[in-house]
């Protein structure tokens, strides 16, 4: 989180109410002329309904970085990964895997990271705690500590609150490889006295985190391991072709079937993260909801196909280049859809937040089944409050016309536009949805106050200086 400044009581005074937002116009303009505004890292003050326009690069993924880096822990040699983004969650991981003793260094370019766990070490279980509740890749350290050390101090996880995110599947797949796990106040510890040998697991469902903790477990356990239901989102895949290049055997089958036959040692490995697909969605949506033209660089169609088709019936267009998808609002009604959020290869659940924004200016009723996580539409009050029409249904909404299976907690979302969204004071609450909140910031007409920044900053890369490429009217002082 980013630290709050001396002037942030000033800054807390503005933007309370609708005189206040004005008093904050006139501090805009004020800081126009040359003046500080006085707000805090954490802010920013958006005069919304100008389209955005530019070119913006999107480097790694968020969702795939974080886990190559704890795969570097396997190695006996140094790898190197490329195309890194500089994000909070990404500094996270970087502080436990040093604790641990691996050597971090950055190459010229700053997106090279190299790792060296030549030296990898028992950490003390206070440092490791000082990292509590700041991310949930800690619990992907289990095998590899187990690996490397005999044991493994897991701190109290962190994460968007987009529901209660239990970890019952990583627990049940580490004992079946053997590790023996106890509940301490503040996390878990494992140890393995047996050492971890390869299992057969079929996941409840086919969850990514799971997966991967399978993964970053089996391919140094003694024999074969056998995974059913396994998720084959593309982050998986990279990290499947990241843990071949180490010296892992591992082959994707058809039906969610993975296996992976244990290997006694692997290397380091050199390897370019693959994009970040929930950053390239999220400014796509921003293209549609601004009527705006952006193009996002460094991003690939075939991971992106299910958003597209979507993004197609709202009735945006895009192109696909070689180095890049320009995506732009080609003027006339946007159109309203039906989505079921779901894992790869269907619509992420990552995606549904921002598209919400540009829905709120489709023509009709939009709804969408939120299958994942059973608490993702808290970002839905801040739109309201912004003028949308959007009723969440908190035990979901039935639909003959349902492809998904039906998940027990599930809820529903129904969007109802076109609606002109106004300028309002709004706190980011998790990841995506403040993504959201920035999206519709800049589609309102009017100012916006949007609190609560650094939680943008877990996942966007260098999001302010994009704003300004894409010639966003605001506020930011760092
Ligand atoms: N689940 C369990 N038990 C478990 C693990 C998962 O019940 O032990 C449930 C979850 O509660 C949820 C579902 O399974 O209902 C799916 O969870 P999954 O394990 O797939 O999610 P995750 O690994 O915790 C990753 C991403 C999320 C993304 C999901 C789905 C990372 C760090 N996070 O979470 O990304 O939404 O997969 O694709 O990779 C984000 O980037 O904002 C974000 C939340």
């Amino acid at each position: 989180m980013a630290e709050h400044d001396a002037t942030s009581d000033e800054a807390e005074k503005l933007a309370q109410s609708p005189e206040d937002l004005e008093a904050a116009g006139r501090k805009l303009d004020a800081q126009k002329a040359g003046a500080r505004v006085g707000l805090t890292s954490d802010e920013i003050i958006i005069n919304g309904g100008r389209p955005l326009k530019g070119r913006i690069e999107v480097r790694g993924a968020k969702n795939l970085a974080t886990k190559a880096m704890v795969a570097a822990l396997l190695g006996k040699s140094p790898s190197v990964l490329r195309n890194v983004p500089n994000i909070s969650d990404v500094r996270v991981v970087a502080g436990l895997l040093a604790l641990h003793g691996v050597l971090i260094t950055r190459g010229d370019d700053p997106g090279e990271w190299r790792l060296d766990p030549s030296n990898v070490e028992v950490a003390h279980q206070a440092d490791i705690d000082a990292h509590a509740g700041s991310s949930r890749i800690p619990i992907l350290f289990c095998g590899p500590l187990l690996h490397r050390l005999g044991e493994a101090f897991i701190p109290d996880l962190g994460g968007c609150r987009i529901g209660d995110r239990p970890i019952d599947f990583h627990l049940d797949a580490l004992r079946k490889f053997g590790a023996v796990i106890e509940k301490l106040p503040s996390g878990i510890s494992l140890t393995a006295p047996h050492g971890l040998k390869g299992a057969n697991i079929e996941l409840p469902y086919p969850s990514v985190g799971a997966t991967e903790q399978v993964l970053l477990t089996s391919v140094l356990a003694e024999g074969q391991t056998e995974l059913r239901n396994a998720a084959i989102e593309p982050e998986i895949i990279d990290l499947i072709c990241i843990l071949q290049k180490m010296g892992a055997i591992i082959s994707v089958e058809p039906n969610r079937v993975i296996f992976i036959e244990g290997v006694p040692e692997l290397r380091g490995y050199d390897h370019r993260a693959i994009f970040d697909r929930n950053e390239a969605a999220s400014w796509a949506a921003a293209a549609l909801a601004t009527k705006g033209d952006v193009f996002v660089g460094g991003v690939k169609q075939e991971e992106m196909m299910t958003f597209l088709n979507v993004f197609r019936k709202v009735g945006g267009d895009f192109d696909v280049h070689d180095d890049g998808i320009r995506f732009w609002h080609p003027g006339g009604d946007l159109k309203p859809v039906t989505i079921e959020t779901d894992v790869h290869p269907g619509f992420m659940t990552d995606w549904q937040q921002p598209l919400v924004v540009a829905l709120t200016q489709a023509q009709g009723v939009s709804t969408i089944h939120e299958t994942v996580y059973e608490n993702r539409f808290g970002f839905t009050d801040a739109l309201n409050k912004m003028g949308a029409d959007i009723t969440v249904y908190k035990d979901g909404l039935s639909d003959p016309r349902r492809r998904v299976k039906r998940r027990e907690f599930e809820q529903a979302a129904v969007i109802t536009g076109p609606v002109p969204l106004r300028g309002a004071d709004i706190e980011v609450p998790d990841l995506r949805g403040g993504f959201s909140h920035l999206i519709a910031a800049l589609t309102a007409e009017g100012q916006s106050k949007v609190t609560n920044l650094g939680i943008i900053s877990r996942g966007y890369e260098n999001f302010i200086e994009k704003l300004r490429l894409l010639g966003a009217d605001f506020v930011f002082e760092s």
